[in-house]
């Protein structure tokens, strides 16, 4: 199973610019978290900061007892072998096939017989749903294919941890839904430690366990999906309804187009966001025939845990997702 990430009072500036304060959130161990935030707020920055290669100036960030902060490079890059990365582009070499774009991390970083590599490759791309476009060039396939390889060769080391930096960008609202359905099929059957930054309010509502916020140099709130989605905290119900009133303003420039893009496509309307009060849609099951997730399972003990420490509203909402109800039964 995945492993906890423990993230505590984490700082970090460029000269004399700083991106967030005294950030603290644990990821709980399988379970699939997302990260929300305008533009420039510093989420890329967190996800770097996480497998050490930038580095705040306070905290620590604990993974099976190395701090990725402050431990001795060779621990930090021992452990950065845990972790499967999704870039924001895709990051593919566009002068290899897809094959070899995904098997690169292999050749690289393990001594395996080109034949275990291609039984490891194949089984990525099947489940991808790559299988045929193998031998194309990152140049010959849509963006949206280009993004599933980027993922397949996020796990070819078999990451315990996978980080995402907007899997969706680029891609369309059809596109992007098969993609929330891939992340939770995989987190399935890997029942990996998942983290994904994204803008897409869609994947936000419908794919993670928990769910945190970054604005104005500090996160916002983080827990289980319920509390962010219920949330009325000015900023997060703002950002969560893609409207122009509120805390966030023009100054966040790329967001607000952003927004008024999802807006446009449909993603800000139809699911309840914007109306109060919000109604929470359910998170997406696995697809029939792929494991329960174990995560799942995990993750209602311990929120139903937390209950007395959570606002009523989110009380309300994680209630009705574990009562079986009609249309409503959950694992
Ligand atoms: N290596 C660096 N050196 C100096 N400043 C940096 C560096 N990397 C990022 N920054 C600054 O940190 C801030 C946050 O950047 P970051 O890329 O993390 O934002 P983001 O939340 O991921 O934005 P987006 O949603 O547009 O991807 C920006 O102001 C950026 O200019
Ligand atoms: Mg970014």
């Amino acid at each position: 199973m995945g492993i906890e990430v423990v993230v505590e009072g984490l700082t970090k500036s460029f000269g004399k610019q700083n991106i967030w304060q005294d950030v603290s959130l644990t990821l709980p161990a399988g379970e699939v978290s997302v990260m929300l935030g305008p533009s420039g707020t510093g989420k890329t920055v967190f996800l770097k900061s996480i497998i050490g290669l930038l580095k705040p100036e306070h905290g620590r960030v604990l993974i099976n007892g190395v701090d990725m902060v402050n431990s001795p490079e060779r621990d930090i890059m021992e452990t950065r072998k845990l972790f499967g990365l999704m870039f924001q582009d895709g990051a593919l070499f566009g002068s290899m096939s897809l094959f070899d774009n995904i098997a690169f991390p292999l050749r690289e970083h393990t001594r395996k017989k080109e034949s275990e590599i291609r039984r490891i490759v194949m089984e990525r791309i099947d489940i991808v749903g790559l299988l045929g476009a193998e031998g194309k060039l990152p140049g010959e396939i849509s963006g949206g294919m280009r993004k599933r390889a980027g993922l397949a060769r996020a796990l070819v080391l078999d990451p315990q941890i996978i980080l995402c930096d907007e899997p969706d960008s680029g891609l369309d609202p059809v596109r992007t839904a098969y993609l929330s359905q891939l992340l939770i099929d995989l987190n399935a059957q890997i029942d990996a430690t998942m983290l994904i930054v994204t803008h897409n309010l869609d994947i936000a509502a419908t794919v993670p366990d928990n769910m945190g916020m970054l604005f104005c140099r500090n996160l916002v709130t983080f827990g289980p999906r319920e509390v962010l989605l219920t949330s009325d905290v000015p900023v997060v119900s703002q950002f969560l309804s893609g409207r122009r009133e509120g805390p966030i303003g023009m100054s966040e420039e790329k967001d607000a187009a952003t927004l008024a893009a999802e807006q446009l496509n449909g993603n800000g309307n139809g699911n309840g966001y914007g109306s109060a009060p919000r109604t929470v849609v359910p998170q997406l099951e696995p697809s029939p025939g792929m494991p329960v997730r174990q995560a799942a399972l995990r993750r209602r003990e311990r929120v139903l845990g937390m209950m007395g420490r959570l606002p009523e509203a989110a009380r309300t909402a994680i209630m009705n997702s574990y009562t079986p109800a009609a249309g409503g039964a959950r694992p």
